[in-house]
This record gives C-alpha cells, structure tokens and sequence, in this order.
C-alpha cells in the first residue's frame, strides 16, 4: 500500500513536471490536416517515448514504474494483428497503465503517433 501511495505519488509529480511545456501549447491544437512525418514523430517524443521508447520497444524510462507494461511496437505478431481503428482508440482513451490522449491530441495528431507506432514494425 504504501509502495503504491509512493509510486502514485511519483507519477504524479512527473506528470507536474511536464506540465509547463504542455501549458505553453493549446492542447489539443486545432485540427489542420495530416501531420509531416517530422510533425508527427515530433508529438511521439513528446507524449509517447518516455513509455515506449525511441525505438518502440516499449523500454522508455517510465516504463519500469507501471503497473502494465507498455506493447512492444516492433513484435511483428502484434503488428500483425493489431487494428488501426482499436490503436486510436487506445491512444484516446488509455488501457491499462495507459494514459488517455483525447483532450491533449486532436484525432491529426493521433493518426500521427499511429503512423510512427506502425512505422516501428520490423
Ligand atoms: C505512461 C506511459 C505511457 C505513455 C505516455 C503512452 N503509453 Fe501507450 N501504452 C502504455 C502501456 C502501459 C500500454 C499497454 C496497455 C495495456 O496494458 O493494455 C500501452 C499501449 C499502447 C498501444 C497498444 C495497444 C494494444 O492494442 O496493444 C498503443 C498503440 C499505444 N500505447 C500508443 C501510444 C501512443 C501513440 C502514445 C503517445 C501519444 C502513448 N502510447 C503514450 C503506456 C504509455
């Protein structure tokens, strides 16, 4: 219980800490067509890579502190099988350890990050 309190109460504050650089930047930005893959791995470093990592292996460094661990994007298996309509809606509204994205990225940006997920297939 107390590791959970203790853990609860980091995520918090690293969540604090991000919230200055959010703050400076309407979220989510109005809508304005496709994003350039530049644009859209630029939103993947900001809201995705600390979890899932650069490469997308899912060993950012938060990783280790969640309760469920972040998918493997570069598994082929799961590539395989996984649908684009059910990754959005992962993206916008979390599972798991998961955190929802719908009120901090419009649906450009997350077909965005699916791009770059889809982009780290072997
Ligand atoms: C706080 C850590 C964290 C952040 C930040 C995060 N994710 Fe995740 N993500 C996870 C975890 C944990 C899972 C596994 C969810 C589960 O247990 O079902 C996951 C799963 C996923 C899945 C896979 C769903 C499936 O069907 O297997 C996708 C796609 C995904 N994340 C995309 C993203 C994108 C894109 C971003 C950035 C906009 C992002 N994630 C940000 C932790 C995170």
């Amino acid at each position: 219980m107390r590791r959970l309190l203790a853990c609860s109460l980091l995520l918090l504050a690293a969540v604090a800490c991000q919230q200055p650089r959010d703050a400076a930047t309407p979220q989510p930005a109005p809508a304005q067509g496709p994003l350039t893959d530049a644009q859209a791995r630029a939103v993947y470093d900001r809201a995705c890579m600390s979890c899932h990592g650069p490469t997308g292996k899912g060993n950012g460094p938060r990783a280790a502190m969640l309760r469920t661990s972040p998918t493997d994007f570069t598994d082929p298996a799961w590539q395989a099988q996984a649908q684009d309509d059910a990754l959005r809606a992962v993206i916008a509204q979390g599972r798991g350890s998961m955190p929802p994205f719908k009120h901090r990225l419009n649906p450009q940006e997350i077909d965005g990050v699916l791009r770059v997920v889809r982009a780290f297939a072997p």
